[in-house]
């Protein structure tokens, strides 16, 4: 039977490494939604629209074709065919893509692509491992595992700096990363978990042990 494991939780939090570990342990297809926010703030962005006009985005929001592979070993995003994985880790995209993100008719497309990915992957596979900020309450309230993954806010600045390569500035990162979740909270509740989701809190933890906590959980609701 295919299961659906939803992983939601704050910016820094480590949801892409754990929800691909999972994924990849046990089988199952992975699908990064905050990827698809930050292709279609790409896209945006290239056709010169004002990430803060949000009539004019609604309006675009149909238009770039997004497409997410969804293997854990080798995720893929692209846009029109182009493969932006890349760019959109971008400063520009990070600092655009929760204005973007607030647009409802943006959410409306991305949740439909979203509840696709989840249904093919159900049919043709063993299921998905889906991570986001609203997987859980909004994407797939069916899920039969639902995790929120959360660390401390200067664990998760100092994994995120180290991402980045620039270690040095985590206090920095720590204020972009308060600002970011800040700005979603207004959109989705990456601060606090959904109905019914085991928090794994992952501060004294390393990623290892968290993708072995979140498998064990996983296993556990089959
Ligand atoms: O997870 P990541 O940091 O790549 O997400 C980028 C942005 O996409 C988030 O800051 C948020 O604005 C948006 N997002 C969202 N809903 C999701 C996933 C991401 O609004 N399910």
């Amino acid at each position: 039977m295919a299961i659906v494991v939803a992983i939601d939780g704050p910016s820094g939090s480590g949801k892409s490494s754990v929800s691909r570990g999972v994924a990849r342990e046990l089988g199952l297809r992975y699908l990064d939604t905050g990827a698809q926010y930050r292709a279609m703030t790409w896209w945006i962005l290239r056709n010169g629209i004002d990430p803060a006009d949000s009539s004019s985005i609604a309006l675009a929001a149909a238009k770039p074709l997004i497409s997410s592979g969804t293997d854990p070993a080798a995720p893929s995003i692209t846009v029109d065919g182009t493969d932006v994985a890349e760019e959109i880790r971008s400063g520009e995209v990070t600092a655009a893509v929760s204005k973007v993100a607030a647009v409802q008719a943006v959410r409306d497309r991305l949740i439909a692509l979203q509840r696709e990915l989840i249904a093919r992957a159900s049919e043709q596979s063993g299921g998905i491992v889906a991570e986001g900020r609203d997987i859980a309450d909004v994407v797939y309230p069916a899920a039969e595992a639902k995790i929120y993954l959360t660390a401390s806010p200067a664990v998760r600045a100092a994994r995120r700096g180290a991402e980045l390569g620039a270690a040095g500035d985590s206090v920095r990162t720590e204020a972009e990363l308060a600002r970011r979740d800040a700005e979603d909270a207004k959109t989705t509740r990456p601060l606090d978990a959904a109905p019914g989701a085991t928090v794994v809190d992952a501060t004294e933890l390393d990623l290892e042990q968290v993708i072995a906590k979140v498998a064990r959980l996983v296993s556990a609701a089959r």
